[in-house]
C-alpha cells in the first residue's frame, strides 16, 4: 500500500469501455443530460457557491453526506462534480464513492464498479488501477467496488487516510459521495478527514428532527450547509419570475 501511494500523485486515469453507451447515464445526472434545464444550474449554482467560500479559505476535498439512505448523496455528487469538470476543464476533478455499502456513483454513470475504492483500501489494487476518466470528460472517477465485509473499518483505516492525502496530491478538486450519518460512524469519522462537508436533505421526507440529529453526530467537522434535494422548482420564485420575464 505504501508503494501505491508513492505512485499515486501521477494519475493518469484509464479510459472506462463500460462508459462508451451515453444512454447508460442516469437521466438525473442532469448536468451532463440536460445542461441548460434549471436543475443543472442548480447544480452549477452550488457549484458556484463552493467557489466563493473556496477564495475565503483553500478546499480540496468536499464531502457530501445525508441523515438518512436514499436522499440523493449520490444524484448531488455526481452532478455537484460534473458540474465543477464542465465550469473548470483546466482543474483535474475527481470524485470518490465511499459509501461502499450501496455505492451508487458507477451505476448512476453507467460504468463498470468491479474494483473501486473498496479494493483499493483492501490492498488489492493500485490507485491507479482504479482511477478512471469518465467518457470524454475530465472527470476522473473511483467507484465503491465490492462491498466489504466491514465496510466501517475499512473506512475508518489508516489507508483511506493515506488514500486522502493522495488524492490531495494527484488532484485539484475531491467530491466524496459518504455513507448516511445516522446508521453508521463512518460520516462522522471521515468528515474530520476533509475540507468540507455538505449535508443532503431529502424535501417534504426527512422529518427536521432527524436532520438535527444528523447535524449533532457530525458535530466538530467542516459543515458547510445543506443541500436541498428534490424540491419542486416552482418553489424558487426567483427562477419562475425569470423564466417568465424571456
Ligand atoms: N432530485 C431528484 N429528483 C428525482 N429523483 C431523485 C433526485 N435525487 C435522487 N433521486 C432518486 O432517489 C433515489 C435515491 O437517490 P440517491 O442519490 O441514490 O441517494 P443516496 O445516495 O443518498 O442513497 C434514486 O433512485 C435517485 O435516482
Ligand atoms: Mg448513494
Amino acid at each position: 500500500m505504501d508503494q501505491t501511494m508513492e505512485r499515486a500523485g501521477n494519475f493518469l486515469p484509464r479510459v472506462d469501455e463500460g462508459s462508451a453507451n451515453p444512454n447508460a447515464v442516469d437521466r438525473r445526472v442532469v448536468t451532463l443530460t440536460a445542461p441548460a434545464s434549471a436543475a443543472a444550474e442548480q447544480y452549477r449554482s452550488l457549484y458556484y457557491r463552493l467557489e466563493r467560500m473556496r477564495e475565503l479559505r483553500p478546499m480540496k476535498v468536499v464531502a457530501l453526506t445525508s441523515a438518512m439512505p436514499g436522499e440523493g448523496k449520490t444524484v448531488t455528487s455526481v452532478n455537484l462534480a460534473m458540474a465543477a469538470a464542465r465550469a473548470n476543464p483546466e482543474r483535474r476533478i475527481l470524485l470518490v464513492d465511499a459509501d461502499l455499502r450501496r455505492g451508487g456513483v458507477a451505476a448512476t454513470l453507467g460504468v463498470r464498479n468491479k474494483t473501486g475504492l473498496a479494493e483499493l483500501l483492501s490492498g488489492e489494487v493500485e490507485v491507479r488501477d482504479v482511477v478512471r476518466r469518465f467518457n470524454s470528460t475530465r472527470l476522473a472517477l473511483i467507484a465503491a467496488g465490492t462491498p466489504p465485509e466491514e465496510p466501517s473499518q475499512v473506512l475508518a483505516s489508516p489507508r483511506m487516510k493515506q488514500f486522502l492525502k493522495a488524492v490531495r496530491e494527484g488532484f485539484d478538486e475531491v467530491y466524496v459521495d459518504l455513507p448516511p450519518t445516522l446508521p453508521f460512524a463512518d460520516a462522522a469519522i471521515l468528515g474530520h478527514q476533509v475540507d468540507g462537508l455538505l449535508l443532503v436533505i431529502r424535501a417534504n421526507v426527512t422529518p427536521g428532527k432527524t436532520v438535527h440529529q444528523a447535524v449533532e453526530h457530525l458535530a466538530g467537522a467542516p459543515l458547510l450547509g445543506c443541500v436541498l434535494n428534490g424540491a419542486e422548482v416552482h418553489a424558487s420564485p426567483y427562477l419562475k419570475n425569470y423564466e417568465k420575464q424571456r
